[in-house]
């Protein structure tokens, strides 16, 4: 059984749409509801109650922002949690698929970032997320798979492409950030990748081994958030003027790196993946919300 926690997130109901094209493999989909990853006794309870042969976590304290006034709820979380649920899988010997963030990275470094780079977290969130990945590495090192992924949007969950649409729909015009560049992940295209790599680890054609470490998944290609309402409005055909404004004009109480590109070098050539790029999937995401 594969087990995926935070699963009424906006990853997590991607899974649970993918899951029917992999009938070869039985799913457990956890809600914060069903399992609490803040509370170790009740994640060793829900271990030792099902069998589970493979755990895919994406329950996370997402709130970037009010991370900054939650601190302790988001360690709780991002930290303790993730610890919890990498302790469980290594006293199985199984596999935990763990994602993190791009925001870990913070440099005026202006080529796309490796998974070796130093990283140099902003924030309550961005540090969480970093503790959180070396506290799964420190638990469980063989078998720990750390995904860093940005800017995630789907037709689940609120994201900058819902917002987006829902503002053009409202407003003649929007000022958007234009020195922040980065790459859309379209959760779906990751939740696939991922169910494709766990899939064959299941069979046997990958080893647990080979998964573990850090690896780096987005969309191909490179864009700014100012770039990225256009090309939403664009494709819609929303009349919609977009103004690119600089960060320092829209003030938030966490900092955001202002280039965040992953190099995606790594999973492409070791693993096989195949990504698309980002505009292409904005296309197919913005067709599944017509339908
Ligand atoms: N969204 C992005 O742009 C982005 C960018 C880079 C990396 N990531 C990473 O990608 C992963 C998935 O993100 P997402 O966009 O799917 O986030 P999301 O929509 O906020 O989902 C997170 C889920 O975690 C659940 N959760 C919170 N606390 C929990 C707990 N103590 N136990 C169990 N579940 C808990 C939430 O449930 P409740 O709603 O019931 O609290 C929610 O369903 C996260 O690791 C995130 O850090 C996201």
């Amino acid at each position: 059984m594969i087990l995926v926690t935070g699963a009424n997130g906006q990853l997590g109901q991607c899974f649970q749409q993918l899951a029917t094209d992999f009938p070869q493999m039985k799913f457990l989909f956890a809600a914060s509801s069903d399992l609490d990853i803040g509370d170790r006794a009740a994640v060793k309870r829900f271990f030792a109650q099902h069998s589970i042969q493979c755990c895919i976590n994406c329950a996370a304290y997402t709130a970037v922002d009010k991370a900054e006034s939650e601190p302790v709820q988001a360690k709780r979380i991002n930290v303790s949690g993730v610890k919890n649920l990498a302790s469980a899988c290594a006293a199985l010997h199984i596999p935990l698929v763990h994602f993190s963030t791009d925001y870990v990275y913070h440099s005026h470094q202006n080529l796309p970032f490796r998974e070796e780079d130093a990283v140099s977290p902003k924030g309550v969130y961005a540090r969480t997320k970093l503790q959180g990945e070396r506290a799964a590495q420190k638990a469980h090192p063989s078998g720990t798979m750390i995904i860093r992924t940005s800017w995630v949007y789907s037709i689940f969950g609120q994201n900058f492409v819902k917002t987006m649409l829902r503002l053009g729909a409202e407003r003649p015009g929007l000022s958007v950030v234009f020195d922040q560049i980065g790459t859309p992940t379209y959760a779906p295209d990751l939740a696939e990748a991922v169910l494709g790599i766990v899939d064959r680890t299941m069979r046997g054609d990958l080893n647990q081994e080979a998964l573990a470490g850090i690896w780096h998944y987005s969309n191909e290609g490179v864009t700014s958030w100012y770039d990225f309402a256009q090309a939403i409005f664009e494709i819609r055909q929303l009349p919609c003027k977009v103004q690119p404004i600089e960060s320092k004009a829209y003030p938030t109480p966490a900092q955001r790196p202002p280039f965040s590109v992953l190099n995606k070098a790594k999973i492409k050539t070791q693993l096989g993946i195949a990504i698309p790029h980002w505009r292409e999937s904005l296309v197919r995401c913005l067709n599944m919300l017509d339908r």
